[in-house]
């Protein structure tokens, strides 16, 4: 893979590491590349948790993997970031506020971490010559899946950038941003833009974590306006192995570039909530209409033939058994979930107990 032999494979600064995806990227990483090494940089906000790479650390039961080091800092801070990247070969930065309902509350907290935060990683990348930036970005830059004129179809990368929200408008400075620092110093960046994930370690408050934890415990389902909003949605496992695709690519293919990433498996809000509910043998009767989310985009898709074509990606995991295999997972890792509701902040909190309210 890339330029790396075996015994010397690169160093991986994974920023969010102990967040959804980048939790499910280092178990990936480190279980396809055994030479790689991971320096996982997480402010542990209420989305970090240690226990998505209990694998890693030392536990009672083994001792921590000689290839991982994690270090608790802030991507806003330059010092510490600096400290940490030093040594380091490639960056995929993953550390972003990542809720679009939080932004629309609290959009300042978006702007410093996913804006200010990526260009202190960016400035850092520089002084450290880094021969690979990913920068993960996310199909909510696009705003609707719409062509130039209006007509709805799945978003390709030179769509213009039209975000709803404050999260996806400060993803989208941060995916420019990014790009710009290939166009003026030429650093190695390249922009990811990936449709929705699921799988095994997402926090509860999104959409299908919430769905899931709310049915196992027969507390209602919260489904936004008409249920009719769409997203495309890819195993994280899925989103992972185009991410080393792309940073073992050679350069000339991958750096400067953008590349939506995307399982074309689209579903509503209703359908996701009535497949749960049928998995797990739940009655329809936990459904429960609330008022649309402000700026709600009706749908997001990604067209990822570019990756396709370029690298020969594609996505093994059809979304009706991974979704089945998620669900079990959430049901199987009962210590893990009771965990994450143990440390409830206010936000989470909100999300269940309007289930429980409204039973
Ligand atoms: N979840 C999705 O469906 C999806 C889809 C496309 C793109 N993305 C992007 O992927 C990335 C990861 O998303 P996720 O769903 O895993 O998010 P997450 O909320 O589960 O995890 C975010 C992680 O970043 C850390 N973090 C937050 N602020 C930080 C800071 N200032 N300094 C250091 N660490 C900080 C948190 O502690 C947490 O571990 C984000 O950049 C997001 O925009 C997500």
């Amino acid at each position: 893979m890339g330029q790396y032999s075996v015994g010397s494979g690169p160093t991986v600064f994974v920023t969010g590491g102990a967040g959804f995806i980048g939790s499910n990227f280092v178990h990936v990483l480190l279980h396809t590349m055994p030479d790689a090494r991971v320096v996982v940089f997480d402010a542990l906000t209420y989305a970090g948790n240690l226990e998505n790479l209990a694998e890693f650390n030392a536990m009672s039961d083994h001792p921590a993997d000689p290839r991982f080091t994690f270090v608790r800092g802030d991507i806003c801070d330059a010092t510490a970031v600096r400290a940490a990247m030093r040594g380091c070969d490639w960056v995929v930065n993953f550390a972003a506020e990542t809720h679009v309902d939080r932004s629309i509350v609290d959009p300042g907290a978006f702007v410093r971490t996913d804006v200010e935060g990526t260009y202190t990683l960016l400035e850092a990348a520089r002084e450290f010559a880094i021969s690979r930036f990913v920068q993960i970005s996310t199909d909510e830059v696009y705003g609707n899946a719409e062509a130039p004129d209006g007509t709805s179809r799945p978003s390709i990368e030179t769509d213009a950038l039209k975000p709803l929200s404050p999260y996806a408008a400060s993803k989208a400075g941060a995916d420019r941003l990014a790009f710009s620092y290939w166009a003026t110093y030429q650093l190695p960046v390249v922009v990811t833009r990936c449709s929705n994930n699921y799988g095994p370690y997402q926090y509860p408050e999104k959409q299908l974590p919430l769905f899931i934890t709310n049915a196992l415990a027969d507390r209602a389902i919260p489904i936004y306006g008409d249920g009719r909003n769409t997203r495309d949605w890819i195993h994280v496992e899925d989103h992972c192995s185009a991410l080393l695709q792309i940073l073992t690519a050679p350069a000339a293919e991958v750096v400067g570039e953008v590349f939506n990433i995307g399982a074309a498996e689209e579903r509503s809000i209703l359908e996701n909530a009535q497949t749960i509910l049928r998995i797990l043998g739940k009655p329809e009767s936990l459904l429960t209409f609330v008022p649309d989310r402000l700026g709600h985009v009706r749908r997001h898709a990604v067209d990822s033939t570019k990756l396709q074509q370029q690298l020969g990606w594609r996505p093994q995991h059809a979304y009706d058994t991974g979704l089945a295999e998620t669900i079990a997972w959430y049901r199987d890792h009962a210590v893990w979930l009771e965990h994450v509701l143990a440390r409830r902040d206010n936000f989470l909190d909100g999300a269940l107990q309007l289930g429980a309210k409204q039973q």
